[in-house]
């Protein structure tokens, strides 16, 4: 009988997925869940051959260059990967992998949830009801912006962004889009293209982020290109808080030049961002678009597809590097 790879499994992943991957490996767990530091992440790689991180564990060059050789799979519980230097892992020969598509439709509902909680005030009401101040009622009282009509704009139209446009059609949207390359029609389902950015914003009643953190989209939403969105537009952002200059949006949204903001991710993760979290028209999650109990699992045995088909001999079908 061969040995079976060690397989290290830093995070509390769902309990069928470990199942699996105990059936197939020598799992390594992090038992208490804690997020590793460098130097743990570091120490706990040393005798693996391969790794099931999901965001919050950061493979810089320097970690990367720190591995061991034996370690040569990176296989992401994660459809993002800018936890990951991929440049560092393919000039080591490490194979890197994703989990896409797994994770669509639960993003697009967290979407759907922070438009709405930022379109009728849904944190100001919840807290207001909460803590017993709740006190008065008049038809002047709390009114929001209503979706139904308004334009969608999503910025990235990959797996996540289609979806979520899909979703908000069922609310009456009218949908526009910005992304590298334009969709076939039978993908854009009527969406209207724009060739740039600022186009999108110009016309985005409710603008959602659904690309990835790369150099090139660090900061793309900042002080100009709020500028440049309709006067009391909203902000939706499931994908990377690296998109979002966070001192301009709490400067957009303090002014009233937005609306309000949904917001399920931050530029410091966890924790988030506290100017933000002082404001009434901020409706905030703790970064949980794809925290459900069917998406984990699917997450995870996606992630595990990737490692039986390298450790089969094959090429994992999410490989990035
Ligand atoms: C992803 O898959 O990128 C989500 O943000 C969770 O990590």
């Amino acid at each position: 009988m061969t040995t079976p790879p060690t397989l290290l499994i830093p995070r509390k992943l769902a309990p069928a997925v470990l199942e699996r991957a105990r059936d197939t490996y020598n799992v390594v767990l992090n038992e208490d869940d804690h997020v590793f530091t460098r130097a743990e992440l570091i120490a706990a790689c040393q005798d693996v051959d391969a790794v099931l991180p999901c965001h919050s564990e950061h493979f810089n060059a320097d970690v990367i260059a720190a591995l061991p050789q034996r370690l040569k799979i990176i296989a992401n519980h994660s459809v993002g990967v800018d936890h990951v230097d991929l440049a560092a892992a393919k000039a080591r020969g490490i194979v890197v992998t994703n989990t896409p598509d797994v994770l669509s439709d639960a993003t697009a509902e967290i979407a759907m949830l922070c438009m709405l909680g930022a379109a009728r005030r849904g944190s100001e009401g919840d807290r207001m009801v909460r803590e017993g101040r709740w006190n008065f009622w008049s038809p002047a009282f709390m009114v929001g912006r209503q979706v139904t009509g308004r334009r969608f704009g999503v910025l990235g139209m990959g797996r996540v962004g289609q979806i979520t446009a899909d979703r908000a059609r069922g609310f009456g949207m009218e949908i526009h889009y910005h992304n590298r390359t334009r969709l076939s029609p039978d993908k854009e389902k009527g969406a209207i293209f724009h060739d740039t950015v600022d186009s999108l914003l110009a016309v985005s009643d409710v603008l959602s982020l659904h690309c990835p953190a790369t150099p090139d989209t660090t900061g793309l939403i900042n002080g100009r290109t709020i500028a440049l969105m309709p006067q009391g537009a909203i902000l939706v952002n499931t994908a990377r808080g690296a998109l979002v200059d966070e001192d301009a949006l709490v400067a957009a949204l303090k002014s009233g030049r937005l609306f309000a903001a949904g917001l399920d991710v931050f530029r410091t993760e966890p924790g988030g961002n506290p100017d933000l979290a002082g404001l009434d028209n901020v409706f905030m999650l703790p970064h949980i678009g794809s925290a459900t109990f069917e998406t984990r699992d699917a997450m995870g045995f996606r992630a595990l597809d990737n490692l039986d088909s390298f450790f089969g001999g094959g090429t994992p079908g999410d490989r990035l590097v």
